[in-house]
């Protein structure tokens, strides 16, 4: 009886311990979590990783088609950093969202969030991390 109440109480305390480690554990990653700085000054809009690259992929594929493979201009203008550097992204980003009725440059907004359109626009200046 005794041998194994102490099995029982062995067991316990070991399911004790390793649950504490696990809180312990999770606890560390809800710091680390909490520990990343804050981003400074304008914050670009939070675009998941894989989600940025599909956009990379459609400057280059769909916008590429009118403005260029390399951007620099086709039967669009050119994009580059320095073609657009007195434009102001709110205005890019609702070119991008809206286009430009009257002209080939057709609205996006049925394939991309105002957030994505920003992020577009921030993408051309050269202002994304
Ligand atoms: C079918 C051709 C075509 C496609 C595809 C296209 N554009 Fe355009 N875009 C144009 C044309 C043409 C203009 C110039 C419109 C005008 O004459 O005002 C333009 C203008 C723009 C402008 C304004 C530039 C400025 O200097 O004012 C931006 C920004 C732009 N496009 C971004 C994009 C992005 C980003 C994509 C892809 C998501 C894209 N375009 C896809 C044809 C296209």
């Amino acid at each position: 009886m005794y041998r194994m109440l102490n099995g029982l109480l062995g067991w316990m305390v070991g399911a004790v311990v390793v649950f504490a480690l696990f809180s312990a554990a999770s606890l560390a990653a809800l710091t680390a979590l909490a520990a990343v700085p804050p981003e400074r000054g304008e914050t670009p809009p939070a675009i998941a990783p894989d989600r940025a690259v599909a956009l990379r992929h459609l400057l280059t594929q769909d916008c590429g088609s009118c403005h260029g493979l390399t951007l620099g201009g086709g039967l669009g203008p050119p994009l580059h950093r320095q073609s657009l550097a007195d434009k102001p992204v709110p205005y890019l980003a609702a070119v991008i969202l809206h286009g430009r009725p009257g002209t080939a440059m057709p609205p996006w907004s049925a394939f991309l969030t105002a957030t994505e359109g920003e992020w577009l626009a921030l993408e051309l200046k050269g202002e994304n991390p």
